[in-house]
């Protein structure tokens, strides 16, 4: 089958390194791709947003499968436009792709349903808003953007004023556009956060082994929120009896919820947890693989990707069986432009790719790079991600970060810290069954 990949950065390189890998598949394209897809993938220069430009693609080409990566075109329908054509796609059409695009409607989803997430509130006015934060007692409080904002619309703040100036900031200045039309506040979790990725045609669920995300740009989880700046899987936080319980809890009630609304989710679930010392509580859901988590997946998946999403975008994952894990934990580590998630410049030139993946079990997954070859461009905050397999997770992280020490360009840091997290809600088998109850 010949599939088409819509994307351009770390996550897209990732799904196209694996499908590539697949017996099944006989040609991957990726719309518009960088400099890492190339090798593994026919780049085509069209955008995600160019959604007819993309459906055109499809037909000239004569695509099988079109898997959408980020979530901005599944926001702006691309799925459906695509599935309208005759295509199978992958990705949830624009009512399910709701679920990432507004955090009230996720949040009053959750509530509906019971299931567990942060206390909230919901203000379409920052007078009414920035009235509720004086009265609050417990601080810190999270102020959230309704819409998309590509992981920078989460602000936790310690203090009233603080928490203030980002509700200014994000209804009266307009920092991220429409997407502060509402704003959500909410009670602060604390505990160990994970990524759960659960495949789904609208009635069966493949949940995915389970990732950690490092959110935070600097090291010892300190400074803002970004896309992301590490992953480790698998999470050894998530005994059997946890997982079991956010598939019960969390995932099949949200499927049976999406289906009372009418909505055929065909592709992935990606819920952001906190495992608090009461039990897993949602932080979000998106409506597409995480980027940097699908780079650790791909690394761990066994066996063959293609059919899994064939049958997703059939309506037939009844028939797939799950895929196996390889025992060996692997480390992600995010490579980024200096000023990253704030300003930063680019075109600057790359060099020791090769050198990086000659350490054993490494590969480098591009996110923001262009060019080709010999002459590797950095194209973005997050450029790439050394990711790399071990007997444990030391070796591991052992590996990725010596495959970071032999790429450079000016500017390009890392947070040091990754795989070296420490637990803070340490959850045994003997609490995890007492949330049972
Ligand atoms: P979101 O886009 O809603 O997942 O938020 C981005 C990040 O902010 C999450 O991955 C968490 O690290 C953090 N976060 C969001 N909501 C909360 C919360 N209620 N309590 C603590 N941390 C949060
Ligand atoms: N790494 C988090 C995300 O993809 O949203």
């Amino acid at each position: 089958m010949k599939v088409l990949v819509v994307g351009g950065g770390g996550r897209e390189h990732a799904l196209c390194w694996k499908l590539n890998a697949s017996p099944k598949v006989s040609e991957v394209l990726c719309a518009p791709g960088n400099a890492g897809t190339l090798k593994v993938a026919r780049n085509v220069a069209i955008g995600v947003d160019e959604h007819e430009q993309l459906v055109q693609l499809c037909r000239s080409e004569r695509v099988d499968l079109v898997l959408i990566g980020p979530e901005d075109p599944l926001v702006a329908g691309l799925a459906d436009e695509i599935r309208a054509a005759g295509i199978l796609c992958f990705g949830p059409g624009a009512d399910g792709a709701r679920l990432e695009g507004s955090k009230v409607f996720t949040k009053e989803l959750l509530e509906r349903h019971r299931i567990p997430t942060a206390g909230w509130r919901r203000f379409d006015r920052a007078g009414a808003a920035k009235a509720y934060l004086e009265q609050c007692t417990q601080w810190p409080q999270v102020v959230k953007a309704d819409g998309l904002a590509a992981g920078k619309g989460v602000f936790i703040c310690d203090a009233v004023e603080e928490a203030s100036r980002v509700v200014d900031s994000l209804m009266e200045e307009r920092s991220l556009g429409e997407a502060g039309n509402e704003v959500v506040i909410e009670e602060c979790l604390i505990g160990d956060e994970v990524s759960i990725h659960a495949i789904t045609d609208g009635s069966t669920l493949l949940v995915l082994d389970a990732v950690m995300d490092h959110k935070q740009v600097g090291d010892g989880d300190t400074g803002p929120n970004t896309g992301g700046m590490g992953v480790t899987s698998p999470v050894p936080a998530l005994n059997g009896r946890l997982m079991r319980q956010i598939e019960q809890r969390v995932l099949l009630p949200t499927l049976h919820a999406l289906r009372t609304d009418g909505i055929s989710f065909r592709g992935v679930l990606f819920v952001g947890l906190m495992i608090t010392e009461a039990g897993p509580r949602v932080l979000e859901f998106n409506c597409r693989f995480g980027d940097p988590e699908i780079q650790a997946i791909v690394r761990r998946m066994k066996g063959d990707l293609a059919p899994i999403l064939q049958a997703t975008a059939r309506g037939e994952l009844k028939d797939q069986t799950a895929p196996e894990w390889s025992q060996e934990p692997c480390v992600g580590v995010v490579v980024a432009s200096e000023g990253y998630p704030g300003r930063y410049t680019t075109g600057h030139r790359i060099s020791g790719l090769e050198a990086a993946e000659q350490v054993d079990e490494v590969v480098v997954f591009h996110a923001g790079t262009r060019g080709a070859a010999d002459d590797v461009r950095t194209d973005g905050g997050r450029v790439l991600c050394v990711t790399a397999l071990g007997q444990d997770s030391e070796a591991a992280r052992m590996r990725a970060y010596e495959g970071v020490s032999r790429i450079g360009w000016e500017g390009m840091f890392c947070r040091s810290d990754i795989g070296l997290r420490r637990r803070k809600a340490v959850v045994t088998e003997e609490q995890s069954a007492s949330y049972d109850g």
